[in-house]
């Protein structure tokens, strides 16, 4: 497949297709600026980017709505161009909720329909007003859910996935893979006991061959896998640097080293709600 950075999407089994590389919008509500989403999805469609990674839980899914439409009133784009995935919050499980909270989710960014729309965790909690729904003693209030294993996969050098990707390509399914870059390394969510993915010195060498970072090489060896990719950035100079992907391709062999890299790091464990009877990481996939 020939990617461009014009042109880089997939085809989905409906029809569709979805851009193998997107911007991710989630950064810390309490401690990013408000309106940094908003330059930062604006700045990322004038770089190329056509896929937005949000959801209604990281709070800024207003402006990043109102950065599509500014950028479909400038002229720049057409709302077709645009690629957008949503996310359905674990107290929204409920089915007869689904529709309401897209609905919500629509409202919010004043758009007619959303690309995709996930569900953003398999672990459900109490329905209600309360995002985080807690008890007496602090603790998040759990709800039962019959969920099939409909989900997201973290994916990145140190963690290839080989079986599931495998499984989806027999299948005809895209990986969507968050955290490709392997995260900010907030200790209230991530595991930050596992090495960092951007101090890897293959990644590094490789990088200096073709003038790359290693992030661009970890992004690069995702989408020659054929597998979707949302780095989150609301630094413009990073923005850029992860769109400029599409002008050199790796060896075989260098993606064969790179995916000998793997060590099955999941830096994404959201080990505080280990205890939930849902709780997705302890299975193999
Ligand atoms: P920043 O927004 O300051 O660029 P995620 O795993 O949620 O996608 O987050 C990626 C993390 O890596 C963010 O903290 C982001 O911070 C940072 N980042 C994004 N692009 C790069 C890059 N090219 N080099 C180094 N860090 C990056």
């Amino acid at each position: 497949m020939n990617l461009t950075a014009e042109n880089h999407r997939v085809p989905l089994s409906d029809g569709n297709s979805i851009p193998l590389l997107g911007l991710g919008t989630y950064a810390d509500p309490q401690k990013t600026p408000k309106g940094s989403c908003l330059e930062s999805v604006k700045i990322a469609i004038d770089t190329g980017y056509r896929h937005i990674d949000g959801a209604f839980v990281y709070y800024n899914e207003h402006e990043v709505g109102q950065a599509i439409r500014e950028k479909i009133a400038e002229g720049r784009i057409k709302r077709e161009d645009i690629f957008y995935c949503g996310k359905l919050w674990n107290t929204c499980h409920p089915p007869e909720l689904v529709r309401p909270t897209l609905e919500k989710t629509l409202k919010i960014l004043q758009l007619d329909y959303v690309d995709l729309y996930i569900i953003e965790l398999p672990m459900a909690f109490k329905p209600g007003d309360a995002i985080y729904p807690k008890d007496e003693n602090g603790k998040i209030i759990y709800h039962e859910t019959d969920l099939c294993a409909t989900w997201e996969v973290e994916c990145h050098p140190y963690f290839t996935q080989p079986k599931l990707l495998e499984f989806c390509r027999q299948h005809d399914i895209v990986i969507v893979g968050y955290s490709p870059l392997g995260t900010s390394r907030d200790e209230t969510w991530v595991n930050v006991s596992s090495p960092p993915l951007l101090k890897d010195p293959v990644l590094n060498a490789i990088g200096k061959k073709y003038n790359k970072t290693a992030a661009q090489i970890a992004l690069r060896f995702s989408i020659q896998r054929g597998v979707v990719v949302i780095p989150k950035s609301f630094n413009p100079q990073r923005i850029k640097e992860n769109f400029q992907i599409f002008d050199f391709s790796l060896t075989e062999k260098e993606m064969k080293e790179i995916e000998a890299l793997n060590k099955n790091v999941r830096y994404v464990e959201l080990l505080m709600w280990r205890d939930h009877p849902e709780y997705p990481f302890s299975d193999e996939y």
